[in-house]
């Protein structure tokens, strides 16, 4: 059966792959991006690779929380009903890595915006829908003080920081749901796909981004992450795993929600 599915960062790496791999498999897409032109080329080559290619176009800039309220308003317009969404796109290093809300743009794009964008699109997501999150192996103890933009900290600590801050908050998410609710699984990839962020990041050409995308498609359409809301499915090791202990340290977890919760009531009204 077909399904709706809202990716982020569709125009590029791992969101690409996996947009390809979704709409060959016939699914509709939503596709996400932050640069008009080069999602515009993303949908226009889909159509022309995939016979029946079921696109639409959502541009927004995620360092921008403005523009995130916007694209949850954009897609509750056009869409009663959501099947699964995917919190994809992510950002490692910027040439101006502080955002216009006085964010980094780390926790910005990789922790505040999906937060925002799940909690937005919540209820279009049927209850055998699901959240993919994507995570990394790159887990560090969060400072708040990070989180709120007071503190500034090197693209990798940043990084890893934002990822485990995003790790924390789809646990505490998906346990403060009821049963009959989407699942909320956040993923790690696997380490080191070959995407443009990996290329600048670290210096590497990477791995093929066909297994990131793999594990996107089964984390949101097969049965074997049917019951996994709340964990966190490690692909550097094919298995579902323990995220780092702060993500299973409930007032720690706790902690963050309330300090993404109190930016966000600053930011946005
Ligand atoms: N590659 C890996 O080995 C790996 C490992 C673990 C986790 N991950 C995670 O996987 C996800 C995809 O990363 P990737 O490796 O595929 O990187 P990528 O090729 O750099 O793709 C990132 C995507 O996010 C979009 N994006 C970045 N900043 C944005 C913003 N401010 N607003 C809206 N969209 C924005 C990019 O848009 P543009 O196309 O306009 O640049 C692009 O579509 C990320 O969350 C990353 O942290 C990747």
């Amino acid at each position: 059966m077909q399904k709706t599915i809202l990716i982020t960062g569709a125009t590029d790496g791992i969101g690409l792959e996996t947009s390809k791999a979704l709409v060959d498999l016939g699914h509709k897409l939503l596709l996400h991006g932050r640069n008009p032109a080069k999602l515009e080329a993303v949908s226009k080559a889909f159509s022309s690779l995939t016979a029946g290619a079921d696109t639409e176009n959502y541009v927004a800039d995620l360092s921008d929380m403005a523009e995130v309220k916007a694209l949850a308003k954009a897609v509750a317009e056009k869409h009663a009903k959501l099947d699964v969404l995917i919190n994809n796109a992510g950002v490692y290093s910027a040439p101006e890595p502080i955002t216009k809300d006085g964010l980094d743009v780390r926790f910005a794009v990789n922790t505040i915006a999906p937060y925002l964008l799940t909690k937005r699109l919540l209820p279009l997501i049927e209850s055998s829908g699901r959240v993919i999150n994507l995570s990394s192996a790159a887990q560090a103890p969060v400072d708040p003080q990070a989180l709120v933009g007071r503190v500034r900290l090197p693209d990798g600590a940043a990084y890893a920081q934002s990822k485990l801050a995003l790790t924390m908050w789809s646990r505490s998410m998906a346990l403060s749901l009821s049963d009959d609710s989407p699942a909320i699984i956040a993923v790690n990839p696997r380490s080191m796909l070959g995407s443009k962020m990996v290329k600048e990041a670290y210096g590497v050409a990477g791995g093929d981004l066909r297994i990131g995308a793999d594990i996107l498609c089964r984390a949101a359409l097969s049965d074997e992450f049917a019951d996994a809301s709340g964990r966190y499915f490690d692909n550097d090791t094919g298995q579902f795993a323990s995220p780092h202990p702060d993500a299973l340290n409930t007032p720690k977890r706790e902690a963050i929600v309330r300090v993404i919760e109190a930016v966000l009531a600053e930011i946005i009204q």
